[in-house]
Formats: C-alpha cells, structure tokens, sequence
C-alpha cells in the first residue's frame, strides 16, 4: 500500500502554494495525499505567525498530532514556514514539542526530499536557513484545483512596516523572471485554469530583467485563452497610474484590487512606516476609480495599533466610509517579537476588541448596501463549485455569487444577473 502524507497550511496564499510544492515533492517520492492526519504516514504543518492567534492555533493542533504521533510511532511529523524561521523559534519549538521529527524553515523547503531521508532512517532534522538561496526554480507543483492557480512572481519584503514579521521570516525581495513567470501561466491557461492569481508580498515592486509589474501584466495578459488574472497584494505607496491604465485595457486583467489601508490616521501611519497619508490613499482609490468605475476593492485594517486613541480609529472609520469596499480584512494589532512596534505603548485589549467590533459593523452595512446596488446586473461569474441544484462562482470583484442555470458548468465562465441580496451574498439565474 503506498505510504499517505497529510498537509495543514496556515496562514497566505503565499503558504497554501507552498504546501503545493511541499505536495509536490511528497507525491514525487511516492506518497498518496490522505483526508486526515490520523493514519497518515508525514504530516506537515506549514506554519504562519503574522499575529499570535495563529501561533497559538498551531501550537494547540500540534498537541493533538502528539497525540497521533503516541498512537503510530512511525509517522513522521514535520513543521515548516514562518513560525519556524522566527529568531530562536526551531529550538524553542524542539524543546516544547520533541515528537517533531523535522523543523525547516521558508527559505530552504525544496530540501523535504533530503530531510525525509534522514527521517525515514530515525534521524530527527532542525535546518533554518538564515539567508534565501535566491529562488528555487522547477519544484514539483500538486496543485489544490483545476480552475483557480496560484502563481509567485516574487518572494520577500523589503518594507519593514513597523508591526509586521513577514520581512524577518521571508527575506528580502526578489523576482522570478518574466519568462519564468509566462511559461507557467501559459502552461495553467492551457491546461483549463481560469483564474490565475500572481502572488507577492509587494506585487508592485516587481522588477526582473527590465520588465516592472505594469509591463508583466502586460505581456501575461497576451495568453491566448478564457481565463482572467487577479494578483495580491499592492502596497498604496507603490501602485501606478501605469499598472492601473494596463488593468482598463487589457480583458483579462481583473477589475479587482487588494489595497490594503492599515490605518486612516497619518499619525498611525507614519508610526506604522507605511510611507502614505490618509489623503494620498484616497488619491490612489480616485485614480483607480476613474479608470476602472466597476472595479471591486478590498482592504486590509488593523485596528489597536500602539497608541491609537479614538480619533485615530474614527478617522480609519471615515476613509471606510468614504472607500467602501466589497470586502474587509479586520484585525486585531498582535505584538510580534523584534519587530519595531514591539516596544511602542500598547492599547488595552478591551479597547481593542470594542473598535474591532464596530469596524466589522460598519462594513456589514456597507457590504450590504454594495450587494442590494448588484441586483438587475448581469456579471461574468467563474463557477467554482455546486450545492445541490445550485451553481457557486465569483465574480472578477471576489463577491460570491450563487446562482442557477441550465448551460452553466463548473470550471467554466457563465452570465449571471443578479436578483437578490442576502446580507452580502448575491444570488442570480444564468442568461444567455
Ligand atoms: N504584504 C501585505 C500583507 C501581508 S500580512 C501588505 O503589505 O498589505 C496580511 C495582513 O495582516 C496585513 O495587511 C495586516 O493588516 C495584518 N497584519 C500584519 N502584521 C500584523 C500584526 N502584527 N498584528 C495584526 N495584524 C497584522
Ligand atoms: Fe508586512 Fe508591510 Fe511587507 Fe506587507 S508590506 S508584508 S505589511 S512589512
Ligand atoms: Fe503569510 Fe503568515 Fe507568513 S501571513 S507570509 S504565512 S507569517
């Protein structure tokens, strides 16, 4: 009987197309993906520690895989990706959970094969690499799907906002080449993928062999095929009236962006190192607007930042209101070990959870109203799954839409005019 691995991701997008390669690589040397830890032979975590919530999460699910681990000595139990390449993490980790078989880090994942060597043999494995080796071309790719794919296009951070852990665990910036990155989309577009979504920390700072994002989107968008492409995530600092004209001219980018504001106070800001005010985001979202008047846009805010007073939060409230996005991101500030923001005055937790609370209420409304404004319109739906008799897709906006239809096909784009709302989610009947 071939041996069986189980994969649990954490986290990004970034993480869920690595556990493709880690997938990749394990289906490579035989094993069979398994529906559930229990009897699987490698378990993996592929770990996230952008806030404390997910390291506690993970912490919590690895107790019951020792659990797993008491009962069927000879599964092999590895533990990759961001929490583990934090500063001292993989030996901290050793000793709290000494079950672990192997612990790498996000810098040196093409090595599972070796690692799993050792491990098959009883050998237990710690190997952090410090520094990335540049990028590591042609793993092996199991992908998730068959309609949506994931694409890097470059990997690393070079922003350090103030808050944030992804620079210290993911390394500086780098790009994949423009031909590294179209053969891959062609290759997905050929094969049935509809949507393909380029990946990066910063996906405006592209830049590889002369070629910047605008121009990447560009030439991708050339592919000859259905299909439409998405990317995440633009820092407002950097996204271009150039990036934005190719969007309006070309049908198979996406009316979509991710523009993730943090904060609407430009004191927050300016403590959070973001390097935009409130004022300049607005005139990014203008500029969007004016050439994309359909476009859908969703955000990022994190509220209790150190020292957010009340009109702090009201002023973040406002540039809600004035934006209004199809779909918020909310959280809680976390503390993250070495990062600048760290050491800043914090705000009380209860402060925090009451501002939340009214963020996430003041979106419901808005998200309501954008969903009532989509009845009698007719979009584009990628059908992504079925309920019953009913058809589930998505918009190039992201809004979920759930509708009927003779004609339509999963995998396949159909028209949709919307009937009703309920609450954000759009309900419709396929036309022709
Ligand atoms: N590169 C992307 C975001 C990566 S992290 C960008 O710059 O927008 C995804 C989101 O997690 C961030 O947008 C932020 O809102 C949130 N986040 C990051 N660090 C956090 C922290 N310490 N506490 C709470 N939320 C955090
Ligand atoms: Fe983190 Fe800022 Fe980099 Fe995004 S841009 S990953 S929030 S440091
Ligand atoms: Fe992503 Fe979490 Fe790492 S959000 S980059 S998996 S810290």
């Amino acid at each position: 009987m071939a041996r069986t691995y189980y994969i649990k991701t954490y986290g990004c997008q970034m993480n869920s197309h690595e556990s493709e390669k880690l997938s990749g690589i394990l289906s490579q040397r035989g094993y069979v993906e398994a529906d559930s830890p229990e009897n699987s032979d490698v378990v993996i975590f592929n770990t996230c520690c952008i806030r404390e919530s997910a390291e506690t999460h993970i912490l919590g699910n690895l107790g019951i895989i020792k659990k797993a681990k008491e009962r069927r000595p000879s599964m092999i139990v590895g533990v990759c990706g961001c929490m583990t390449q934090q500063s001292g993490a993989a030996e901290k980790l050793k000793k709290r959970c000494p079950f672990i078989d192997i612990i790498f880090g996000t810098h040196n994942l093409h090595k599972l094969s070796s690692y799993l060597d050792a491990a098959e043999h009883g050998k237990k494995v710690i190997d952090i690499w410090e520094e990335d080796n540049g990028i590591e071309e042609g793993l092996p790719v199991k992908r998730a799907g068959n309609i949506c794919a994931l694409v890097n296009i470059m990997y690393g951070c070079n922003n350090f906002c103030s808050y944030c852990i992804v620079p210290y665990v993911r390394g500086r910036e780098r790009s994949r080449t423009p031909d590294n990155i179209f053969a891959d989309v062609k290759s997905l577009i050929e094969s049935g993928y509809k949507e393909i979504t380029l990946l990066g920390q910063n996906v405006n700072s592209y830049s590889c062999d002369g070629v910047d994002f605008a121009e990447l989107l560009d030439r991708l968008s050339d592919i000859k095929g259905e299909y439409w492409i998405k990317f995440l995530t633009s820092h407002p600092k950097d996204i271009s009236e150039k990036v934005v004209s190719v969007i309006s001219k070309k049908e198979h980018l996406a009316h979509f962006i991710h523009l993730p504001l943090q904060s609407g106070s430009d004191r927050i800001l300016e403590m959070m190192n973001r390097k935009y005010t409130a004022r300049e985001y607005l005139n990014k979202i203008e500029m969007i607007k004016s050439y994309l008047p359909d476009v859908g846009l969703s955000c990022d805010i994190m509220v209790g930042f150190p020292t957010e007073t009340e009109e702090d939060f009201v002023q973040t409230l406002n540039v809600v209101e004035k934006v209004r996005y199809s779909n918020l991101y909310s959280f809680i500030y976390s503390q993250r070990k070495g990062t600048p923001a760290d050491i800043m005055p914090q705000v009380p937790i209860e402060i925090k959870k009451e501002r939340i609370d009214r963020l996430i209420k003041k979106q419901f409304s808005i998200a309501n109203s954008i969903a009532a404004e989509s009845i009698g319109k007719i979009y584009t739906v990628l059908c992504d799954g079925k309920e019953n008799d009913n058809f589930i897709g998505k918009t190039q906006s992201d809004k979920k839409v759930i509708f009927t239809g003779s004609n339509s096909k999963v995998g396949e784009f159909s028209k949709v005019e919307i009937t009703e709302a309920n609450n954000s989610k759009l309900i419709g009947t396929e036309v022709r």
